[in-house]
C-alpha cells in the first residue's frame, strides 16, 4: 500500500520511510555497542511492531533471537483501556536473558509498564525497550524508553505496522488521517 491508494483518507505524512530507515540504524548502532559480546531476545510486541522489528533487527549486528507477545488494550478505537491481557505468551524462557523488547508507539505507556514488570518478574538478565515513536504529551505512567525513534505529538497515527481498526499497517510513512475517516 502507499499514499496515492489512501486517496482522500490521508491527511499528512508525520515520518517518512527514509526517516524512519535512517533513524533505525542509528539506534541499531547504539544497540550493538551497549551489547557486544552478549546475546539479546528481541521481543516484539504483535502486531504493530511487525515492520520496526523486521527492519531494526536486520541492522543489528549482534546474535539476536527473536520471540512475540500478543497483548491487548486497544479494540478497534483509538483510546488506550488500560486493562492488558495476554493473547499470546512467548515461548522463551527468560532465566538469565537480556531482553530487548521492541514496540511500535507508546502512548500512555499503560501497555509497556505492565508489559515490563510481566517480563522482569521471568528472571532475564535485563529488560529495555526500543519503540520507533513516542507521545511524551500522552504519557500516564513513565516509562523508561532506552532506544526511542521519534517523540511525535499526541495524535492518532497509521502506518508501518500501526492500524486503524486493522487498515493500513503496510504503509512504508507514519502518518496521519483524515477525520472523516474517524466518521
Ligand atoms: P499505550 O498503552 O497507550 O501506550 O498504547 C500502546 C499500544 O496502543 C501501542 O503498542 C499501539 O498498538 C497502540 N497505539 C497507541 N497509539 C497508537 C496510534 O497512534 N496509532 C495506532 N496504534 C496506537
Amino acid at each position: 500500500m502507499d499514499s496515492r491508494m489512501m486517496g482522500d483518507d490521508l491527511h499528512s505524512v508525520l515520518v517518512t520511510a527514509q526517516q524512519i530507515d535512517e533513524r533505525l540504524t542509528e539506534l541499531a548502532a547504539a544497540i550493538d555497542a551497549d551489547y557486544a559480546g552478549r546475546e539479546i531476545l528481541l521481543v516484539g510486541v504483535l502486531k504493530g511492531a511487525v515492520m520496526v522489528m523486521a527492519d531494526l533487527s536486520r541492522k543489528l549486528a549482534s546474535d539476536v533471537r527473536m520471540d512475540w507477545m500478543a497483548v491487548s488494550s486497544y479494540g478497534s478505537g483509538t483510546k488506550s483501556s488500560g486493562v492488558v491481557r495476554i493473547v499470546k505468551d512467548l515461548d522463551t524462557d527468560l532465566t538469565g536473558r537480556d531482553v530487548l523488547i521492541v514496540e511500535d508507539i507508546v502512548d500512555s505507556g499503560l501497555t509497556l509498564s505492565w508489559l515490563v514488570a510481566n517480563l522482569r518478574s521471568r528472571g532475564p538478565a535485563s529488560v529495555e525497550i526500543a519503540a520507533l515513536m513516542r507521545k511524551p504529551s500522552e504519557a500516564k505512567v513513565h516509562v523508561d524508553v532506552k532506544y526511542c525513534g521519534f517523540d511525535i505529538p499526541g495524535e492518532f497515527v497509521i502506518g508501518y505496522g500501526l492500524d486503524y481498526a486493522e487498515r493500513y499497517r503496510t504503509l512504508p510513512f507514519v502518518g496521519t488521517l483524515a477525520p472523516h475517516v474517524y466518521a
